[in-house]
């Protein structure tokens, strides 16, 4: 039995998307993705408002002319920057982000109780996240903190180990200490690289702090708008693989992220 359903076209900046990717796998394993990684200009996030917004329209553009039926933003910072401008330039097409579900999630915190968001520079400044969780919880203080070491350590598989520890270390101070006014009682992975971290991060933060990844409350998202969506696995269900450089570097290790061997990528240019 084949498929006719094209596509859902899944776009980051990188291969940290790939962790957004293996969650929307999981949730709609009928489904057939394409997933593009614009590693050529990697980082988005130390980039302005502007340029985020012109290279998020131009990956999905790719993606729209491999005739796709949604387009997943699995990337934080073109969430934050890009999602108004992509929904009017294909208003045809469903358009996701990752912000907003990980501000629903990071909204199931303690009454009053203190969230802290790790995120990239333009994230942070941009200040997406904090007023999605505020506009859903007026009551949480809201605290963001830029972690770009975290995208190179991820990009270069470096996700646990004395390194690591002493960056997660590093963006930490100041939150994790049990008497400090400002100790989480969630800290959200505001960035699609940062679940690799998630083990060692929680190694490091006080017993009982709730790690938020949208993620899962992404595909779960996505599964509910496309809904008739086939649930089973289905044999014709396919994933293509593209990146705008190091096509080679992406199949070693975006396995990390995907949570299995990567083996073919497609070389593209935008
Ligand atoms: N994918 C980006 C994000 O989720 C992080 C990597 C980058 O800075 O491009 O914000």
């Amino acid at each position: 039995m084949s498929t006719a359903r094209p596509p859902i076209g899944v776009f980051d900046s990188g291969m940290g998307g790939l962790t957004v990717l293996r969650a929307l796998q999981a949730a709609l394993p009928g489904e057939s993705f394409i997933y593009l990684g614009d590693t050529a200009r990697l980082p988005y996030g130390s980039k302005s408002p502007g340029t985020v917004q012109r290279y998020a329209l131009q990956a999905a553009e790719i993606l729209v002319r491999r005739g796709v039926r949604a387009l997943v933003v699995a990337c934080n910072t073109a969430s934050a920057f890009a999602l108004e401008a992509l929904a009017a330039r294909h208003p045809e097409l469903p358009v996701f982000g990752v912000v907003e579900p990980g501000a629903l999630a990071a909204a199931e915190s303690e009454p009053g109780s203190h969230v802290l968001v790790l995120a990239t520079e333009s994230t942070v400044s941009g200040g997406a996240y904090q007023r999605a969780i505020l506009s859903l919880r007026p009551d949480l203080k809201v605290h963001a903190r830029a972690c770009p070491l975290l995208v190179a350590l991820a990009e270069e598989g470096e996700h646990q180990g004395e390194f690591c520890d002493s960056v997660l270390r590093h963006y930490l101070h100041g939150h994790m200490s049990g008497q400090s006014i400002s100790r989480p009682a969630s800290v959200v992975l505001g960035c699609t690289h940062f679940p690799v971290f998630r083990p060692a991060l929680e190694a490091l933060l006080p017993a009982g702090t709730r790690v938020v990844d949208s993620a899962q409350t992404t595909a779960a998202r996505v599964r509910e708008a496309l809904g008739g969506a086939p649930l089973e696995a289905h044999a014709d269900a396919r994933l293509s693989l593209l990146a705008t450089d190091g096509v080679r570097r992406f199949a070693r290790v975006g396995g990390y992220f995907l949570g299995r061997p990567v083996d073919e990528v497609e070389l593209v240019d935008l």
